[in-house]
C-alpha cells in the first residue's frame, strides 16, 4: 500500500465514523509562543481541549506536518543514525472534543489496524498507563488482547505523571495518560516488548500512541482537570507505511526512496543505502516544509533551526563529494511526493527553492574551509576523545557551523565536543562586546523604591514624586545646577523606550528647578528614568515635581509609531502572511521596520503599500486600546510576535484595518498621521528587508526637498519636471557625439603632430635615425600611436617619445625592425625610465615605461643619443 494511500484510507475511516477532515496546521504554531514548531497533530486543537475555543464539531481527523527539532521534541541528533526518526514527520490523528473518551478511541484504533490495514492481531502489542485500569480493562475484555501482550508502565522518569505513557505537548499545555500500540516485527530483529530491558532495540515498534486528554498543566506546574475528557492520537505515517509495505526501516518506504534516489541523484552518490542520503531526504521535507510556512534561515529562533537542518544537509552533501549547490533541486522531487496532499508545497515550489539555493550558496563560502579546519583539530583525536570548546565556537562563529553539526561530524569518529567550553568561549565574546561599550547606560542602576505609574497614554503632563537619583551610575539624594542625572518619578507622562518607540523628552520642573529631560530609558521593567540635566536650582529626592512631555517630538513619535501598524498589515496583503517584523524603530523623523522577506520589493509593490495606508489614514478611524487575556487577543486576530513575553493581560491596539499587541502610544485618529510616505527600502541581513518612511510634516518636507531638486534640476536643463528624462536622455545622446568627435579630432591631432616631430629627426649612421621628444600636453594613451606612425614615416630609426602629465612621465620607445637586432626598444625605455624613477619593457619593437622624477628627464633624454650609437656601432 503506498504512502499517499495510507493517509487517504485513514482520513476516510475517520471520517466514516462522524469525523471533520480537517486540514494540516502550518509549523508554526499559530500565536502560541510556548512552541516552537508543530510537533503533533493536537496543536491545531490546542484550545479546544481546554473549552477556550469551540468549533462546529466535535469530532476530527487530520494528517498534520510536524517537525521535532529545536524544542522540547527534538529528533535532530538522531536523523540518520536510527531507522524512524525524522525531523519532519506527519502524524495522522483522530481526536475527540468532549465526546467520546477511552472505549471508542481504543475501538477505532483496533478496527482500522486489523479490519482496513489488515495487520494480524496476533504482532500487535499495547501499554497503558500504570494506573489506568479502564483502559487496561477495555483492552482485555472488549478487544480481546491476551493479558501478556497489554504492559502496565509506570513513572519510569522520576517523578508523578513522568511517564512513557503519559503525553504532554511542552511544558504547559493539555496532557493525559496514553496507551500505546505496538508492532512487533518478529524474532528476526533483536528487541523486547516495552517496559523489558530489550525495548530499545528494533523489534518491537510503537505506531500509535492513544492519548486520553484529561489535563491542563499551567506554568506553576499544577495540572488543572479539563472541561471534559478528550482524545488525542498520533500515528507517525512514515511508521504505519514500513509496517504495511514490510520494511524495517521507514527509510525503505516508497516515499523516501524516492527522495533518497533523487539525493543520489543530485550528489553522484550511487550506493542508495548510504546514511548521508537519508539524512538529506529527511531534511529537504523539514526545510521546504519551514519555508513553505514562512521561516528563513537566520540566527535565532526558528530560523535558526532551520539554518541547522540546512547545514547539515550540505555537510552529508559535501561528505557525498558534492561541493556545489544541489539542496534546493531537490524540492521539486518532494513536490512530486507530497504536492497532491499539500497544495501549499506546489504552490511554494520556486520561493522554496530560491530561499534554500540562497542559504547553500551562503554556507559554500565556509564549509571547505571550515572542514579543513576541523579535520586539522580531528586529525590528533581519536574515539573517546573530546573535540576542544575553541575550535567548537571557531568553527561556529567563523565559519558557520552549527554546534549539532561539528557534533554530528565527531559522532562519526567517535569523538565527543566540549559543550561547556563552547559555552565559556560564548560567555568570554558576549563579555568583550559589552566591555566594548554596547550596553545601555541606564542598565545596572540598582533600585529598590516603588515602580513607576505611566500615564502617558492620556496626558502629556502631569505630577510625580522624585523617588531616586543617579550622577554617574551612583544613587544620590540630591543634585545642583549643571549635573548630568537620571531621575526617577513614581508616575510620570514620560514613554520610556520599548517596543521599538524612542523614550521621551521634555521638562520636569520643581519651583526654580528645571530638569531638561533627552531621553527616557527603563531601570527595570516597570521603573522609568528620565535622562538629562539639571539647567537650573537643585532636585532632591522626596520632590515633587510638574512633568511636562515634549509635545511636538511625541506627536511626531506617535504619527511614525502608528503608521507601522498600518505597514506591517499592508506589507502582509501585499507580500504575503510570511512577513513578520524583525526588529523596528520607531522615532519623531521616521519609522524603520525590518521584516522576514527574502527578496527586494519593486516599485510597484511599494507603490501598492503606500497607496493601502493612505486609504486607512484617510478613513480617519478612531483608533481603539483594549486590555485583554493574551489568549482573547490572539484568538480575536491580533499579531503577537513570536519571541516577545507578554503579560497575561495584554494591550490590544485597532488602528484602521491592523490589530496588533502593543504597549506604545498612537495616535487618536488615523487621520492625524497624515501622509505616509516610504522613503527607503533595502536588505539588512539574509531574508531580511528593511523600510524607512515619513509621516505628517515630516512627509510634506521630504516631497518639498524632492520636488525642489527636481524644479533645480529642470531650471538648469530649461526643461519642465516632467520632461526631464526626456531631456537627459537627449543630452546623453549629445555627450555620446560629441565624444566620438572629440577622439576623431585627438587622433587626427597626434597624426599630425607626428608629421612635424619627424622633421626634428636627426641623423645617426647610414639610413637610420633618431627622434626623442618631450611632447607637452599629448595624452598618454595617444603616445604609442605616434610613436608608431613615426616609424613608418622616417622608415629606419629609434624614437623616444615622453610626456608628463600630473606629476606622471609616460615613456614610449620604438625601433624600426631593421635595427631591432642591434638596438631594443625595451631596453631604450627601460633606461630612461630608470633614471626618472621608474620602470619599462616591452617588445624589441615597441615599449612602454613610466616615472615620475621630472627633474631628472631631461639629462635622461640627453644620453639616448649616445647609448643609440654605441649600440649601433657596437
Ligand atoms: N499527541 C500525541 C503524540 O504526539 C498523540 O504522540
Amino acid at each position: 500500500m503506498k504512502t499517499t494511500e495510507i493517509r487517504q484510507k485513514f482520513l476516510s475511516f475517520f471520517e466514516s465514523k462522524g469525523h471533520a477532515v480537517v486540514p494540516s496546521s502550518p509549523l508554526i504554531p499559530a500565536n502560541d509562543p510556548t512552541l516552537l514548531f508543530t510537533n503533533a497533530g493536537m496543536v491545531q486543537f490546542k484550545d479546544v481541549f481546554t473549552g477556550k475555543e469551540t468549533r462546529p464539531y466535535h469530532r476530527a481527523v487530520s494528517s498534520q506536518r510536524c517537525v521535532r527539532a529545536g524544542g522540547k521534541h527534538n529528533d535532530l541528533e538522531n536523523v540518520g543514525y536510527t531507522a524512524r526518526h525524522h525531523t519532519f514527520f506527519e502524524m495522522l490523528g483522530n481526536f475527540s472534543f468532549g465526546d467520546y473518551f477511552k472505549h471508542d478511541a481504543i475501538a477505532y484504533a483496533w478496527e482500522l489496524l486489523t479490519k482496513v490495514y489488515g495487520l494480524p492481531a496476533e504482532k500487535l502489542w499495547v501499554t497503558v498507563y500504570h494506573e489506568d485500569d479502564e483502559a487496561h480493562d477495555i483492552w482485555l475484555n472488549e478487544i480481546k488482547v491476551p493479558a501478556e501482550r497489554i504492559i502496565r508502565i509506570g513513572d519510569n522518569k522520576g517523578a508523578r505523571y513522568a511517564s512513557d505513557n503519559f503525553w504532554q505537548m511542552a511544558d504547559t499545555g493539555p496532557c493525559g495518560p496514553c496507551s500505546e500500540i505496538f508492532y512487533d516485527h518478529g524474532p528476526g530483529i533483536w528487541g523486547g516488548p516495552p517496559g523489558s530491558p530489550e525495548e530499545d532495540g528494533d523489534r518491537y515498534i510503537e505506531i500509535w500512541n492513544l492519548v486520553f486528554m484529561q489535563f491542563e498543566r499551567d506554568a506553576a506546574g499544577n495540572m488543572l482537570p479539563l472541561p471534559k475528557p478528550c482524545v488525542d492520537t498520533g500515528m507517525g505515517l512514515e511508521r504505519i507505511a514500513a509496517v504495511l509495505q514490510h520494511v524495517h526501516s521507514n527509510y525503505e518506504i516508497d516515499l523516501f526512496q524516492a527522495l533518497i534516489a533523487a539525493a543520489g541523484r543530485e550528489t553522484g552518490c550511487t550506493d542508495l543505502a548510504d546514511n548521508s542520503l537519508k539524512v538529506i531526504a529527511d531534511h529537504i521535507r523539514a526545510c521546504s516544509f519551514l519555508v513553505v510556512d514562512g521561516v528563513i534561515p537566520s540566527n535565532e529562533g526558528r530560523g535558526y533551526v532551520l539554518r541547522r537542518i540546512v547545514r547539515r544537509a550540505l555537510r552529508h552533501g559535501h561528505k557525498l563529494g558534492q561541493p556545489k549547490p544541489f539542496f534546493h533541486r531537490l524540492v521539486g522531487d518532494l513536490v512530486a511526493q507530497m504536492g497532491d496532499a499539500y497544495p501549499e508545497l506546489a504552490a511554494n515550489q520556486a520561493r522554496v527553492e530560491q530561499v534554500l539555493r540562497q542559504e547553500e550558496e551562503r554556507f559554500s563560502e565556509t564549509l571547505e574551509n571550515g572542514m579543513k579546519i576541523l579535520e586539522a583539530a580531528l586529525g590528533g583525536l581519536g574515539k573517546g576523545d573530546r573535540l576542544d570548546g575553541q575550535t567548537l565556537f571557531t568553527l561556529y562563529d567563523t565559519y558557520g557551523f552549527p554546534v549539532d553539526l561539528t557534533a554530528d561530524i565527531c559522532r562519526e569518529r567517535g569523538v565527543e565536543v566540549d559543550h561547556e567550553g563552547f559555552e565559556a568561549a560564548m560567555a568570554r565574546q558576549r563579555e568583550q562586546a559589552r566591555a566594548a561599550g554596547k550596553f545601555k547606560a541606564a542598565e545596572g542602576l540598582s533600585y529598590q523604591g516603588v515602580e513607576t505609574r505611566f500615564e502617558g497614554y492620556e496626558h502629556l503632563q502631569g505630577q510625580g514624586t522624585v523617588t531616586a537619583l543617579y550622577v554617574d551610575g551612583v544613587s544620590v539624594d540630591r543634585i545642583e545646577e549643571g549635573a548630568q542625572a537620571v531621575v526617577v518619578l513614581d508616575a510620570t507622562p514620560f514613554y520610556a523606550e520599548s517596543g521599538g518607540q524612542v523614550g521621551d523628552a521634555g521638562l520636569l520642573q520643581a519651583g526654580p528647578a528645571r530638569f531638561q529631560v533627552s531621553d527616557t530609558q527603563k531601570i527595570q521593567s516597570n521603573v522609568f528614568g528620565h535622562h538629562g540635566q539639571l539647567s537650573g536650582g537643585a532636585l532632591a529626592v522626596g520632590q515633587a515635581v510638574q512633568a511636562q512631555v515634549d509635545v511636538q517630538r511625541r506627536a511626531s513619535t506617535v504619527r511614525n509609531h502608528s503608521a507601522t501598524h498600518l505597514m506591517h498589515k499592508a506589507l502582509r496583503q501585499v507580500l504575503g502572511e510570511h512577513v513578520q517584523q524583525r526588529g523596528s524603530l520607531v522615532d519623531p523623523d521616521k519609522t524603520r521596520f525590518d521584516f522576514a522577506h527574502d527578496a527586494p520589493l519593486s516599485a510597484a509593490q511599494i507603490r501598492q503599500v503606500e497607496q493601502i495606508v493612505n486609504d486607512e489614514v484617510l478613513q480617519n478611524r478612531d483608533v481603539q486600546a483594549a486590555y485583554m487575556s493574551y489568549d482573547e487577543a490572539v484568538g480575536g486576530g491580533a499579531v503577537a510576535l513570536f519571541g516577545e513575553k507578554y503579560g497575561d493581560v495584554v494591550r490590544v491596539l485597532d488602528i484602521g484595518f491592523s490589530r496588533e499587541l502593543c504597549g506604545g502610544t498612537h495616535v487618536a485618529r488615523t487621520g492625524d498621521i497624515g501622509l505616509f510616505k516610504v522613503v527607503s527600502e533595502g536588505g539588512v541581513a539574509a531574508g531580511v528587508r528593511r523600510i524607512e518612511a515619513v509621516t505628517g510634516d515630516n512627509a510634506l518636507h521630504w516631497v518639498q526637498d524632492t520636488q525642489a531638486v527636481l524644479q533645480q534640476a529642470a531650471a538648469l536643463l530649461k526643461a519642465q519636471p516632467s520632461d526631464l528624462g526626456d531631456r537627459i536622455q537627449q543630452l546623453q545622446g549629445q555627450l555620446k557625439s560629441l565624444e566620438r568627435d572629440l577622439d576623431q579630432a585627438k587622433s587626427k591631432l597626434a597624426a599630425s603632430a607626428g608629421n612635424d616631430l619627424a622633421g626634428q629627426a636627426v641623423a645617426l649612421t647610414g639610413e637610420a635615425r633618431l627622434l626623442v621628444a618631450n611632447i607637452a600636453g599629448a595624452d598618454p594613451k595617444a603616445l604609442r600611436g605616434m610613436a608608431d606612425q613615426l616609424k613608418a614615416k622616417l622608415k629606419s630609426a629609434v624614437v623616444l617619445l615622453a610626456t608628463e602629465a600630473e606629476g606622471k612621465i609616460s615613456l614610449v620607445a620604438g625601433v624600426t625592425s631593421d635595427l631591432t637586432g642591434k638596438v631594443k626598444a625595451g631596453d631604450l625605455v627601460g633606461m630612461v625610465a630608470g633614471q626618472v624613477g621608474g620602470k619599462g619593457g616591452g617588445r624589441p619593437d615597441m615599449a612602454m615605461g613610466g616615472g615620475s622624477d621630472s627633474a631628472a628627464l631631461p639629462g635622461a633624454m640627453a644620453q639616448v643619443n649616445d647609448w643609440v650609437l654605441a649600440r649601433l656601432q657596437g
